[in-house]
């Protein structure tokens, strides 16, 4: 939250002034309300919680493989109820906290519902966790799908929401759909399909492809904001991909993104790593006597 004093690295997303452009995003570390908390003790400017959904699947193997660029994980939803969400919103709202709940559903007119809930459990702002695919069966993500998605939650709800989106093939129409059926804001990226082989055995690690995530795709998710922003993207970008140090953040806003999420680079040393990057970041903005918004969008006229 914002401070009387003047503080250069202040952002706003979602409707939210934020205390720093360096969120929290969705996952594990962010199922826990202990967690969420401690994280913006240390600054955070935002957490987002691990996506929220009415039927998430109870079986299935929750599996993490680090990788020399990052991660692959097999995760999907997180298996804590909607009700126990909501009285868990219902705290942060009242300790006005900026958390933004992430939520996804087996169907438009679910998430609908579900995004009334949480919005009458006090929250101000939400994430659309659409585009997981680590469901069984992947995900074929399309325009079509993200805008009936996103248009039923415009229908339901007044508060400012963001959709989170795949880098890949297609996301620029993707990105479009998401805008066109009322989306305030886009986050990119998600994880993006990985897959690692055992080559001794030739067996398939996890079992199949799932999401990758970390520094081996910051590039890729780099170079579709950059693009996004020169074709006149104009609604906010949530940046998320490979964030482990402060100038990594100055990276993906000086391409256009608003503020930047952190995620995988927090399951080494979760409160450590988030403070070295946050107060990295403010020490950055002190060197070279700047401001987030003065970042943000630099390299794209160039
Ligand atoms: C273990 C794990 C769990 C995740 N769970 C979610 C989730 O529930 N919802 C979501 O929108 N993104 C989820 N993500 C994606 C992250 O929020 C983030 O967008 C992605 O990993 C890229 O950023 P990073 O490289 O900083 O991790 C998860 C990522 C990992 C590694």
């Amino acid at each position: 939250m914002t401070t009387g004093t003047y503080n250069p690295a202040a952002a706003t997303v979602l409707g939210l002034s934020l205390s720093s452009p360096v969120l929290v995003g969705s996952g594990l570390l962010t199922d826990q309300e202990r967690n969420i908390r401690r994280l913006l003790s240390a600054g955070a400017g935002a957490v987002v919680t691990k996506t929220i959904h009415p039927s998430p699947p109870r079986s299935g193997d929750e599996r993490l493989l680090r990788l020399p660029t990052g991660m692959l994980n097999s995760t999907t939803y997180s298996r804590r109820s909607v009700d126990d969400w909501c009285a868990m919103l219902r705290g942060f709202a009242r300790d006005g906290l900026p958390v933004i709940a992430s939520l996804h559903a087996d169907t438009p007119a679910e998430l609908a519902g579900l995004a009334g809930r949480v919005v009458a459990a006090g929250s101000r702002a939400l994430e659309l966790g659409i585009s997981c695919l680590n469901e069984e069966g992947g995900l074929q993500d399309t325009p079509e799908r993200v805008a009936a998605y996103t248009r039923a939650v415009r229908e339901s709800v007044p508060v400012p929401f963001s959709v989170k989106l795949a880098a890949g093939e297609g996301v620029g129409e993707r990105v479009a759909a998401a805008v066109a059926a009322g989306a305030d804001a886009v986050t990119l990226s998600d994880t993006v399909p990985g897959l690692c082989v055992d080559a001794v055995t030739g067996e398939v690690r996890l079992g199949g492809s799932f999401g990758y995530s970390g520094p081996g795709i910051k590039p890729l998710v780099l170079a579709e904001i950059f693009a996004l922003r020169r074709q006149g993207l104009e609604v906010a970008v949530l940046g998320s991909g490979g964030v482990q140090e402060a100038a990594d953040v100055v990276e993906y806003l000086s391409v256009g993104a608003d503020v930047v999420q952190v995620y995988t680079a927090l399951h080494t040393t979760m409160h450590e790593t988030f403070a070295r990057i946050r107060d990295g970041f403010d020490g950055w903005l002190r060197g070279h006597g700047t401001t987030t918004s003065a970042l943000v969008g630099r390299s794209v006229g160039r």
